[in-house]
């Protein structure tokens, strides 16, 4: 192959470097700010302090313990359960996603037994109304993120993020490396972004996928980092050192 006809960043001017310089390290800062966003939004979903994948998982999946009614049976409201064990089966309904046939079956029994002494509008209008289903059902939300919330960060995400990692992946073909290694490496950034986009969605309905949301974020910001780097690195003090393409 013919290695002249490729640009290389020994054959762009100084005024180019420079372009490209700062347009790198503004989008290597706006990722730096990407990610404290990130952390403000979902750290401490768990109650506790920081970022963890509880908090990933509260934030896509939802949590049972989060709801209103799950922290009535586990708390202040445990007392007036004749049996314990109902605790669970009101938890476990809430995790399944609170659905009307398992509320009929199982969960009216309880309430109607053990709650709506005090739970009945006619009686204590400012307490939740445990009589009926749709009421419950509020009361039983678990959170996490609803497909028209995912759908429109995800929109902005693919068409953003598409774009950046498109020109820096531009600048960065004009290394000095391996080409083998650098198709794999232009290719990596976006396969990550699709992952974790796509693992959102899988993670609302299954919690344990909450790790692969971390894990291609990870992949896909370590990635765009180093063909930054390598990059600004080749560009300033690599290139022209080397007589070589
Ligand atoms: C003796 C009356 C009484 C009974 C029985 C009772 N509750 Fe309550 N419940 C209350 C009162 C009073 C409050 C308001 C407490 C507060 O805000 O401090 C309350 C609050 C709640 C709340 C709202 C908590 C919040 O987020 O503000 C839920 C949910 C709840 N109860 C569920 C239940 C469930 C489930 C049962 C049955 C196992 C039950 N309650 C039985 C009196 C009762």
């Amino acid at each position: 192959m013919n290695k002249e006809k490729y640009t290389r960043f020994k054959d762009i001017s100084v005024s180019e470097r420079i372009l490209n310089t700062v347009f790198l390290l503004t989008i290597g800062l706006g990722y730096l700010m990407a990610l404290a966003n990130m952390y403000y939004t979902h750290q401490g979903l768990d109650g506790k302090a920081g970022l963890s994948i509880e908090d990933i998982i509260i934030s896509y999946h939802g949590g049972s313990n989060q709801t209103r009614l799950g922290t009535a049976v586990s708390g202040i409201m445990k007392s007036n359960l004749r049996y314990a064990s109902d605790k669970d089966v009101i938890l476990q309904w809430i995790h399944h996603g609170a659905n009307e046939p398992e509320y009929n079956e199982k969960i009216a029994p309880i309430l109607n037994r053990d709650c709506v002494l005090c739970h009945t509008p006619t009686i204590n209008p400012s307490l939740p109304d445990l009589t009926h289903y749709s009421s419950v059902s509020e009361v039983a939300y678990a959170g996490g993120a609803t497909i028209p919330t995912l759908v429109r960060v995800s929109h902005i995400h693919l068409f953003g993020i598409a774009f950046i990692l498109f020109f820096i992946g531009k600048i960065f073909l004009l290394c000095n490396m391996n080409v083998h290694l650098k198709r794999v490496a232009v290719v990596i950034p976006f396969a990550a972004m699709l992952l974790d986009v796509l693992s959102w969605f899988i993670t609302k309905s299954t919690p344990s996928f909450a790790y692969v949301v971390v894990y291609s974020g990870a992949l896909m910001g370590f990635s765009m980092g180093l063909q930054i780097l390598l990059s600004v690195y080749q560009m300033w003090f690599y290139s022209r050192k080397t007589t070589e393409i």
